[in-house]
């Protein structure tokens, strides 16, 4: 189950706080939810399919009055999401709320069941109930969760309370996050600090392997042998624009408007304009020495690695690969002391980036994770963190948080070019120059808007989309395509524009729309001719570019001008009228804009 979690131990009534902290993780999964608390010995769990509005009317109509609690939402991955599925689950002695994936959830099943024990729903979560719940009967809690550790294969973040022991919360991770808030007469647990930061600012991180067992006014943490051990306790920063969406309707339209002053901020977090250089030291090798650099990530982070190519070709002599994550970690892979590993994360959580950075740390390569969330598992874990500052992305359809790490890459790649003497000074420091300019370009990007939501019709009853670009566009056609899918839930590809002979010009008919990607660069006139070859076929033509020149076809329905910027950096600026068509045709068939269907922020199973 993919999902978020929470835990209160207070000396107060937990209901309250657990409602309003599963609100504040359903960006991780939506599709049901739940609570259980302790009230004199009693384990009163309350559920729901959908939102967590429909516990809170639950709990309206019959409150729970419990000091300790439990509560999930859940993103479906074994059962369809209905309230029987939904967590916590629960015993007449345990109740078990889980993030992860049980992978032998049904050999333990069918072996409780062979024993007499009774199963009520069809998730893998359940066994870990009804195994603890076993083990209770001659052991204590702590005992009785390391023995059902032992049994379990897959990836979970645990939290878990006993009947008979109403004043401990058990928490244990393998895989899937989960932290541990502190604050006085009360002490949490969660699947990520976003959840308890509306409580507390002290955080600890458990890490794979390890449990801890929490009381209103105590925290133990135990590692894989059981051993006591201490941790470290962070003092998380509070973003200022941290959770409400001010007068946005959405958090997707507040981190797209966002974007010209989360570059801006990014901007001065690396480079220093006074010594007109970027400020990125402590490499984990010797700038020199790296001979090969590979981006791996998923979904938009996969595609600015797929910029980032093209960057690091441009500006240095670095070669460099790209890989998505769960194709990397099941390559036959040759590792080089002399590679640096990149690993690209706006959640800092996704299992399939933290699975590849774990095979990296395992071969004794470096590695650096350019995130948001600096504590996360994969900022953690990496030798090196470059953060990209766009503060929290709690939209899906993730786009504050692509541009974030478009600059990050950008910048480490214009740093390496100088630092190891593969562009000469000049260049340097036109393209550092070049960098002031873009907080204002992506204001005036935005201009466009108007335009975009008469285009934005234009997709409403179309079978489907093509998105074409060619070089460093290539890319950005992709994470177009991919806003338009997740958002809007209609078909659209992105494609290399001069791949389309090869085959899916097929596709091409009367008024299918076709976006063109088409900055004035040294491709610009390739690009042009496949827009001809689409234009006779009756493809309805969306042309983006940042040329003033007018075209000579008349058959281009639309032309929006993006402003120029070194060609280097239009990527960028190409990418925000994208997402704003993504996100008007999505308004105009009435998706959910921050919660699209069957995905969730933060994918941490396989
Ligand atoms: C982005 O719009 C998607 N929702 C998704 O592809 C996301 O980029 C991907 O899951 C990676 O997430 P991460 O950056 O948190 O690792």
């Amino acid at each position: 189950i993919m999902c978020g979690i929470i835990g209160i131990a207070s000396n107060k009534p937990v209901s309250i706080n657990i409602i309003n902290s599963l609100k504040k993780l359903e960006y991780r999964g939506y599709d049901s939810a739940g609570l259980a608390t302790l009230n004199n010995n009693f384990i009163d769990e309350k559920k729901c399919s959908g939102r967590v509005v429909e516990l809170e009317k639950i709990l309206f109509k019959s409150p729970s009055n419990g000091n300790i609690g439990i509560g999930h939402v859940r993103w479906a991955t074994h059962g369809v999401p209905n309230i029987i599925n939904a967590h916590p689950h629960s015993s007449e002695e345990v109740s078990v709320v889980h993030n992860g994936i049980i992978e032998n959830s049904d050999e333990l099943k069918k072996d409780l069941e062979g024993q007499g024990f009774k199963f009520k729903s069809q998730t893998d979560t359940e066994v870990i109930t009804v195994l603890v719940t076993k083990l209770l009967q001659n052991s204590k809690p702590l005992e009785s969760v390391f023995k059902t550790l032992k049994k379990l294969k897959g990836s979970f973040a645990l939290g878990i309370i006993f009947r008979n022991y109403s004043d401990i919360i058990i928490g244990a991770r393998r895989g899937s996050p989960l932290a541990v808030g502190y604050s006085n007469e009360e002490n949490y647990l969660g699947s990520d600090s976003y959840a308890l930061k509306s409580m507390t600012n002290k955080i600890s991180y458990l890490d794979d392997g390890e449990l801890c067992v929490l009381t209103k006014n105590n925290v133990e943490f135990y590692d894989v042998n059981k051993k006591k051990i201490n941790k470290k306790i962070y003092t998380v920063s509070d973003d200022e624009n941290i959770s409400d969406k001010g007068d946005y309707k959405n958090f997707m339209s507040k981190e797209i408007f966002e974007q010209s002053e989360t570059i801006k901020k990014c901007l001065s977090e690396y480079t220093d304009s006074l010594k007109k250089d970027i400020n990125i030291y402590n490499f984990p090798i010797e700038p020199k020495k790296i001979n090969k650099i590979i981006l791996i990530g998923c979904g938009t982070a996969y595609h600015s690695c797929l910029v980032a190519k093209y960057w690091l070709e441009e500006l240095t002599t670095i070669d460099a690969e790209i890989d998505i994550a769960s194709e990397f970690r099941y390559r036959n892979l040759k590792f080089n002391s002399n590679n640096l590993y990149i690993f690209v994360s706006q959640s800092g959580e996704t299992a399939d980036t933290a699975a590849a950075l774990d095979i990296c740390k395992k071969n004794n390569v470096k590695t650096c994770s350019i995130v948001n969330v600096v504590e996360s598992t994969i900022a953690r874990n990496s030798d090196w963190v470059l953060p990209i500052h766009a503060g929290p992305e709690i939209g899906v359809a993730s786009t504050k948080a692509f541009l974030g790490q478009l600059i990050v890459l950008y910048i480490l790649a214009l740093k390496l070019s100088t630092i190891r003497g593969d562009t000469d000074k000049k260049i340097y420091s036109i393209n550092l120059n070049n960098l002031k300019k873009l907080p204002e370009a992506i204001k005036n990007t935005f201009k466009l808007e108007s335009e975009i939501q008469l285009i934005a019709k234009e997709f409403l009853d179309a079978k489907g989309s093509m998105f074409l670009g060619r070089g460093n566009s290539f890319p950005i056609a992709l994470e177009g395509a991919l806003k338009l899918k997740e958002l809007s839930y209609l078909h659209a590809e992105g494609y290399p524009a001069g791949e389309m002979k090869h085959g899916p010009l097929a596709l091409i008919e009367e008024g299918l729309p076709v976006i063109v990607i088409a900055p004035k660069d040294k491709y610009y006139e390739k690009t042009l001719s496949n827009t001809q070859e689409v234009i006779a076929r009756g493809g309805k033509i969306f042309f983006i570019t940042d040329n003033n020149k007018r075209l000579l076809s008349t058959n281009i329905r639309f032309r929006l001008k993006v402003p120029h910027v070194d060609n280097l950096l239009s990527p960028l600026l190409l990418t925000i009228p994208l997402q704003l068509l993504a996100y008007h045709v999505a308004l105009l068939k009435n998706c959910d804009i921050d919660k699209p269907r069957n995905l969730a922020k933060s994918v941490t199973v396989e």
